[in-house]
Formats: structure tokens, C-alpha cells, sequence
């Protein structure tokens, strides 16, 4: 079965065909919310929103590790996580969707492992190539097939958050090499390679980085609104072409 982790803006999947929606208990805690059991176009989908069903659990809070334990005991076979993310590349603006195909961690304090140690296993899992290349290319043949367009890769720089970053910042993870930077993207990714499920994400840029274009001074919360609430419902478009991909 193939799963969704919606975040921001995409807290509910509009096109799913909802059957059940199931509480799951983890050794790890509480996920966001329930898993939600549904249809999109004709297969088998669960879906949960990573900040929780009224989006009130912040990046650092998120239980990465509760979430996708949750998915894997739902028999996830392959997990697509939607995103927003802040355009550092001049080619990733507002409203631009992104296939990131690499990862540059900064976030701290998270638990960012399933393999702590304890039970005597060492276990060190490559992450070369942090999205799953087969579900990555599937993402984009439904984006062609939704009549949509995204960039084919990038890197994708996860940052703590809460607050956004300073213009310093963003130069440097420029420097880095990263095109575009949120909050969530690690550890989700790390730990689903951890279990061996294959992850590959969906970035919504929703604003210029700060420091960057229109965000030279200050990021406008209301053009993000505005930004999330037309691209998801694209998102949306894309999501439900899957099936044929
Ligand atoms: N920075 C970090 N995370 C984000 C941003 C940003 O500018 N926009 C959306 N998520």
C-alpha cells in the first residue's frame, strides 16, 4: 500500500475515498494523528498529516519515529511525503514544485534513529541517495501525466525550525549546495530507509528563502497562504494520477 505524509496545507487528501481511520500505538509514542485507510483513483492509500489533523504539532515535535512505525505496521510499501519548502535557487519561486533527489541535514535534538544501540546491534544504514530513485521517477510521471510540471531534483536542506532562517543563513546553505530548505524532511527520511520502506518527497516552494527575491527583507505569511492553498490543490491533481504511473 502506498502512503502519504501530508504536511502543510495538506492536511487532508480531498480525492480520498475514505474507508477507516485507525489509532495506532507505537513503542515510540503518539503519531501526529490517525492513519487514515482511503482510495486514490483505484489503489489503496494511507494517509497521515505529519502536524497533526488541525496542524498543531510544530517540525522539532513532529514523532518522526512514531509516524513511520505507524506506516510500516500499516504495511506501507512506499511513502511519498508532500512538503513546503522556501526557494533558495532563482528557478524555485513560489508556486514551483520540486522532486529533490538529495538531502543536507541541520536539524538537531531529534530522534533520528531507530538502531540506538541498546540491544548490542550497531547499525549504520547507507543513505548515498537519500529518495527511493524508482518512486522519485514515479512521481514525475504523474506530475506529466497531471498536465503539471516540476523540477526534477534538488537539494533539499532541513532545518530546525521553528523560526525561519536569516538571509545569513540562507547564503550559506546556498554555499552548501542546497536549493531549497524546511523543516521536516529529516528525520522522515532517514528513518524510513531504516525500515527499509522506500521514500521519496514532493516540495512545494511556497516563498523565496529569506534574503532571496521578494523575501529580501521579510517572508510575507500571506503570500504563503495564498501560494499553499493553489499549489496543493495541484498536488492534489498530481497525487491522483499515481495510479497511472
Ligand atoms: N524555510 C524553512 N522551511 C520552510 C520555508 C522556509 O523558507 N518555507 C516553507 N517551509
Amino acid at each position: 500500500m502506498l502512503a502519504i505524509i501530508g504536511g502543510s496545507g495538506l492536511t487532508q487528501l480531498a480525492n480520498l475515498n475514505i474507508i477507516r481511520q485507525e489509532v495506532v500505538r507505537t513503542p515510540y509514542g503518539e503519531p501526529s494523528g490517525a492513519l487514515t485507510f482511503g482510495h486514490l483513483c483505484a489503489q489503496p492509500v494511507v494517509f497521515l498529516a505529519r502536524h497533526g489533523y488541525g496542524h498543531t504539532i510544530p517540525p522539532h515535535k513532529v514523532n518522526y519515529q512514531a509516524n513511520l512505525w505507524a506506516l510500516q505496521q500499516a504495511k506501507a510499501e512506499a511513502i511519498i511525503s508532500v512538503a513546503s519548502v522556501g526557494g533558495i535557487r532563482a528557478d524555485m519561486g513560489p508556486g514551483v514544485l520540486v522532486v529533490p533527489d538529495q538531502i543536507i541535514d541541520y536539524t538537531w535534538g531529534r530522534k533520528s534513529t531507530f538502531f540506538e544501540g541498546g540491544d548490542g546491534q550497531v547499525v549504520h544504514v547507507d543513505f548515498t541517495q537519500p529518495y527511493d530513485q524508482a518512486l522519485r521517477a514515479r512521481i514525475l510521471r504523474a506530475v506529466e501525466a497531471a498536465g503539471e510540471t516540476a523540477i526534477d531534483g534538488g537539494v533539499y536542506a532541513a532545518t530546525q525550525g521553528p523560526r525561519l532562517e536569516t538571509a545569513a543563513e540562507i547564503n550559506r546553505l546556498e554555499r552548501d549546495g542546497a536549493d531549497v530548505v524546511g523543516m521536516t524532511g529529516m528525520p522522515e527520511a532517514v528513518l524510513a530507509r531504516e525500515l527499509g520502506i522506500p521514500y521519496a518527497a514532493i516540495n512545494v516552494v511556497v516563498n523565496y528563502a529569506a534574503g532571496r527575491a521578494d523575501s529580501a527583507q521579510h517572508i510575507s505569511f500571506d503570500s504563503i497562504e495564498a501560494v499553499l492553498l493553489q499549489a496543493m490543490g495541484r498536488v492534489r491533481r498530481v497525487l491522483d494520477h499515481l495510479c497511472e504511473a
